[in-house]
C-alpha cells in the first residue's frame, strides 16, 4: 500500500513536472525542440521566412553551435533522418572520419597497451569534422534556402552575444582548467583577464562569427578549403594532431537508405551504421512486439525484466557485429538479419520470465562513449520532418580550438577501439569492425528517429547519452505506442539502461527531485544487478497526434535549457 501511495504522489509530480519544465507546445505550421531556446528560434525565425524543415535544422544547427558548445558543433559531426512530404524518406551520415595518418595502434605505449585517456584527449584525439558537409548536403538536396540565408541567425547570436545561463556559466567555470590548458578555447570561454562569466553575462564569440561568416559566403569551401581548412590543419600540426587540408578536402557526407522498422503497424525509421542505434533499436521493438507490455504494466517489475533482458541481447549483437558499412562489406546483410522478426523470435525464445541471463565477459566488451551530444526536432507546414543528433563525442569534445576559428574539436577517435585484439571486463573491445583506419567512421549510438503513421510522421525523437541513446528513444517510443502517453509525460517518463556489460540495471534515482519508486526487490530477487543512477538522456521530440492537424514539441525537463518553439 506504502508502495502504491509513494507511486501515485512521484507519478502526479512527475506529470506536473513534464508538463511545468517544457511543454507541451502546440503549434499549426511548425515546430523546433532543442537544448537552448535561441537555437529553436533561430529555426523558427527560417521557417517563418519561407525555409523548410531541412532550412530550419541547418539554421538550428549552426545556431547550437553558437549557444550550446558542450555539442552543438561546427568542429564535430553526426546524423540527419528525413521524412519527405512527398513520402521518400533518408538519412544523412556526416560522422567524422580517421584521418590518412591515423592508425589501428595509435594510441599504444611501447608497452602495447592503452595510453590512458590519449583517444580523448587534445588534438591528436580528433575526426575530421563531419558537420559543415553534412548541412551542405542537406541543403543542397533538400533545401530551398541558401547557406547565406541559414547562417545568418547564428552569425547575429555569435556576433552580437547572448546572456548567459546558470547552466552555461556553471560549466564553463567547471571547465577552467582545461581551458587554461589552449589559450584559444580560453579567449571564448574566460574573460580577457582569465576570471569566469557569470550567469546574466553577455557572453560574445567574434572569431566564431568571422568563421560563420565565412560559410555563409562560400558555404562548405569556406571550412574545408581556404583559410578555415589552413587554420585548422597548422593548429593541428603546432599540436601532434594528424588532420591535413588534404583530409579536410577530401571529406565526404554520404546519403544513406534509412533503417526500416514496423512496431505494431507503426513504421520506424532510423540511422543506419556507422550509427549502431537504428539496428538495436528495431532490434529490441521486434522483441517486444512480442509481448504485451500494456498488460504487464508501465515499469511494473515484469515490464522492466523483459526490458532489461531485450536490452542485454541487443547490446551483446551490437558490440559483436557493428561498424563502419564501408570497412565491413557484409554488414548490410549482418543488419537485415539483426532487425528481422526470426532473429527477434530467436532471442525471445532465450529470455526466461523468472530469472536475468548473464552477459558473459569472456565474448566481448566495448568501448566507452560519452553521453555529451545533442539531439533536435523540426517539422514544418507541410509535413517535412527532419531529426538530427550531432556530437563533440566528450562534452566540450578535446576542449581544444585552433587558433582564431572560435570553435571547439571533437575527441570523436575515442569512438574507435582502441587496442587491436585486446577485449576485456575493464571496457576495452579489441574486436576488428571498429577498429581505427585511415578514413573509416566510428561507431555511434546516435538514433535519430521518426515513426510515421499511415505515411505521416507522428512521433520525432531522439536523445544525447552514449549507449544510453538508444534505450531513451526506445523507452520513449513504448511510452507513446504502448503506454498511451501525451507526449511531455512520455518524455519525463522515469528511464533505465542496459547494456550488456557491464552486466547492471540502471535505473533513473530521482524524477522531478523525487526518488523513483522501482520495484527494486522484485528485480533483485529476478537476478539482476541494480544500480541507481543520474538522469539519463535529454529527448527533444514532436507529436502529431493521428486525425489531428498541428503538432505538440516537448523538450526534456531534465535539460533546464531546452525549449521548444513552434507558430
Ligand atoms: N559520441 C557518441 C556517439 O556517437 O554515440
Amino acid at each position: 500500500m506504502r508502495f502504491i501511495l509513494l507511486q501515485l504522489v512521484v507519478t502526479a509530480c512527475w506529470a506536473a513536472w513534464a508538463a511545468r519544465a517544457n511543454g507541451p507546445v502546440p503549434s499549426t505550421h511548425g515546430q523546433v525542440v532543442s537544448a537552448h531556446p535561441l537555437a529553436s528560434q533561430a529555426g523558427l525565425q527560417i521557417l517563418q521566412a519561407g525555409g523548410n524543415a531541412i532550412d530550419a535544422a541547418v539554421a538550428t544547427g549552426l545556431a547550437l553551435a553558437v549557444v550550446h558548445p558542450a555539442a552543438g558543433n561546427l568542429g564535430g559531426g553526426g546524423f540527419m533522418v528525413l521524412a519527405l512530404k512527398d513520402g521518400r524518406a533518408t538519412t544523412l551520415d556526416f560522422r567524422e572520419t580517421a584521418p590518412a595518418a591515423a592508425r589501428a595502434g595509435m594510441y599504444l605505449g611501447a608497452d602495447g597497451q592503452l595510453v590512458p585517456s590519449s583517444n580523448h584527449e587534445g588534438f591528436r584525439a580528433v575526426g575530421i569534422p563531419g558537420t559543415i558537409a553534412g548541412f551542405d548536403l542537406a541543403l543542397r538536396r533538400y533545401g530551398v534556402k541558401s547557406w547565406s540565408e541559414v547562417t545568418q541567425p547564428a552569425v547575429r547570436l555569435a556576433r552580437e552575444g547572448i546572456p548567459l545561463t546558470p547552466a552555461l556559466a556553471q560549466e564553463f567555470a567547471q571547465l577552467q582548467a582545461d581551458w587554461r590548458r589552449n589559450p584559444a578555447a580560453a579567449a571564448i570561454f574566460l574573460k580577457p583577464d582569465g576570471s569566469t562569466f557569470a550567469a546574466g553575462e553577455l557572453w560574445r564569440q567574434p572569431d566564431l562569427a568571422r568563421t560563420l561568416t565565412r560559410l555563409q559566403n562560400k558555404g562548405r569551401d569556406g571550412f574545408y578549403r581556404g583559410p578555415v581548412a589552413r587554420a585548422l590543419a597548422a593548429a593541428m600540426k603546432d599540436h601532434g594532431g594528424l588532420i591535413t587540408t588534404r583530409d579536410l578536402a577530401t571529406y565526404a557526407a554520404i546519403e544513406r537508405a534509412p533503417l526500416r522498422g514496423n512496431y505494431r503497424g507503426w513504421e520506424i525509421l532510423s540511422m543506419p551504421p556507422p550509427s549502431s542505434g537504428g539496428t538495436a533499436l528495431i532490434e529490441m521493438l521486434n522483441i517486444l512486439e512480442r509481448h504485451d507490455l500494456s498488460a504487464l504494466g508501465h515499469n511494473s517489475a515484469p515490464y522492466l525484466h523483459l526490458l532489461t533482458e531485450t536490452m542485454r541481447r541487443a547490446f551483446a549483437d551490437r558490440a559483436r557485429f557493428l561498424g563502419d558499412p564501408e570497412a565491413n562489406p557484409s554488414l548490410s546483410a549482418t543488419v537485415a538479419r539483426l532487425t528481422s522478426k526470426e532473429h527477434a523470435a530467436r532471442l525471445d525464445r532465450t529470455i526466461r520470465p523468472d530469472a536475468a541471463a548473464v552477459s558473459d565477459p569472456i565474448r566481448l566488451n566495448e568501448a566507452y562513449e560519452s553521453p555529451e551530444t545533442t539531439h533536435y526536432s523540426v517539422i514544418d507546414a507541410a509535413g517535412n520532418a527532419v531529426v538530427v543528433t550531432y556530437t563533440l563525442e566528450n562534452s566540450y569534445g578535446a576542449r581544444v580550438v585552433p587558433d582564431g576559428l572560435g570553435f571547439l574539436l571533437n575527441n570523436e577517435m575515442g569512438d574507435f577501439n582502441p587496442q587491436p585484439g585486446r577485449t576485456d571486463a575493464t571496457g576495452l573491445i579489441g574486436t576488428s569492425p571498429n577498429l581505427i583506419r585511415p578514413g573509416r567512421r566510428m561507431l555511434s549510438s546516435m538514433s535519430p528517429t521518426i515513426v510515421r503513421r499511415d505515411g505521416q510522421p507522428v512521433l520525432l525523437v531522439g536523445s544525447p547519452g552514449g549507449r544510453t541513446i538508444i534505450n531513451t528513444v526506445l523507452q520513449v517510443i513504448l511510452n507513446t505506442v504502448d503506454f498511451r502517453m501525451d507526449l511531455s509525460t512520455a518524455v519525463a517518463a522515469p528511464r533505465l539502461h542496459h547494456q550488456w556489460l557491464p552486466d547492471e540495471l540502471v535505473l533513473e534515482s530521482l524524477t522531478a527531485g523525487q526518488p523513483v519508486p522501482w520495484p527494486r526487490v522484485e528485480l533483485e530477487r529476478l537476478g539482476h544487478r541494480v544500480r541507481l543512477g543520474g538522469a539519463q538522456g535529454r529527448v527533444m521530440a514532436i507529436q502529431r497526434l493521428p486525425g489531428q492537424e498541428g503538432y505538440l514539441g516537448a523538450a526534456d525537463p531534465r535539460d533546464p535549457d531546452a525549449a521548444a518553439a513552434g507558430y
